[in-house]
């Protein structure tokens, strides 16, 4: 089996997990989560997201939590925005690296940005110019990539066009999001090996979540399509607002679990990381989803 010897995870918990809870969690609880994820050995993740706190309450807190968070030289905190307005107020907090957003399907992009794809990207290939002329780390996240809430499958003809139009952009990174957690392991492996082969430049990284408890077999198909970065949550934490029926990301602790187990490097101290679910299990009152944490957490 081909595979990587060192795979790069990026915590979203911040940010796509925490922003699907109904209860708002304190931000000081955000900022203690975050900084404990800090000392896992993690190296990057989505910390907030600058969105409409009308539409996301959430993360309506998203300035004080990112200029509070204790920000190591060594860990790149993302957060993600969704239009010219979000840029701004991300500018404003200081932020040094964005996570820009845009649906693969037209009702989700819709939904969730209330802009069309071809709106969304005339937007934010501009915030991309701007930001590549500040000298910022852009990713860039197309959701529903795979599958939509609202349409059903999406052809990979048109996924692939946003990648290329992203790739044109000069974005740094390429995040393929199974938004609402329907793909499976084939086409997962057939949507990366075409994306590797049309990108040169981009990083490309893989967003699962859960639904049908298809996000191990995904991963290990996207592994195995030559994929070595993955947005992960901890707990298992995540849905979208806008995606009706989207169970939890991947959990992080699960998934490093399994790299560790099959002689894979994270970088990632997992005891460590059982504290940091721990944490989570004090913020939200909901049951976790992820499979080890109920063997090894208080
Ligand atoms: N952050 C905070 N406020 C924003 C904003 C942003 N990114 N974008 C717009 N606003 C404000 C505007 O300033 C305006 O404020 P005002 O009423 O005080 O003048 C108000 O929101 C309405 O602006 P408008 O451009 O009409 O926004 P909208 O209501 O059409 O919402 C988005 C558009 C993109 C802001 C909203 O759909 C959104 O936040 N989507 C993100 C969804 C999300 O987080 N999904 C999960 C992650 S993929
Ligand atoms: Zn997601």
């Amino acid at each position: 089996m081909r595979l990587p010897k060192y795979v790069e995870i990026i915590e979203s918990g911040p940010r796509d997990g925490i922003q699907n809870e109904k209860t708002f969690i304190p931000t000081e609880m955000k900022i203690k989560l975050i900084n404990a994820l800090s000392e896992t050995g993690i190296k990057r993740m989505e910390a907030t997201s600058f969105v409409s706190p009308k539409h996301v309450p959430q993360m309506s807190d998203a300035h004080t939590v990112y200029t509070n968070i204790d920000k190591r030289k060594d860990i790149q905190y993302m957060a993600l925005i969704p239009n010219k307005k979000g840029f701004e107020l991300a500018r404003n907090a200081g932020v040094t690296s964005v996570a820009l957003v845009v649906g693969a399907s037209q009702t989700f992009n819709m939904k969730n940005v209330r802009m069309s794809i071809e709106e969304s990207l005339n937007q934010l290939g501009l915030v991309v110019e701007e930001a590549k002329s500040s000298n910022l780390f852009v990713r860039f996240h197309v959701s529903t990539a795979f599958s939509c809430p609202y349409e059903g499958m999406v052809d990979e003809i048109e996924t692939l066009k946003i990648v290329k139009s992203l790739e044109n952009f000069g974005v740094d990174e390429i995040v393929l999001c199974d938004t609402i957690g329907r793909a499976h392991p084939l086409q997962v492996y057939q949507l990366f090996s075409r994306t590797l082969d049309l990108t040169t430049k981009a990083k490309i990284t893989a967003h699962f979540h859960d639904t049908y408890g298809f996000s191990k077999a995904n991963s290990l198909a996207a592994l195995q399509a030559g994929v070595s970065s993955f947005d992960t949550s901890i707990g298992g934490l995540g849905g979208c607002p806008f995606a009706p029926g989207a169970a939890g990301n991947d959990s992080t602790e699960d998934f490093v679990y399994m790299l560790h187990e099959m002689g894979i490097e994270t970088g990632i101290d997992f005891d460590k990381l059982i504290d940091c679910v721990n944490l989570v299990k004090e913020m939200t009152e909901r049951r976790l989803t992820g499979h080890i944490q109920q063997l090894m957490t208080s």
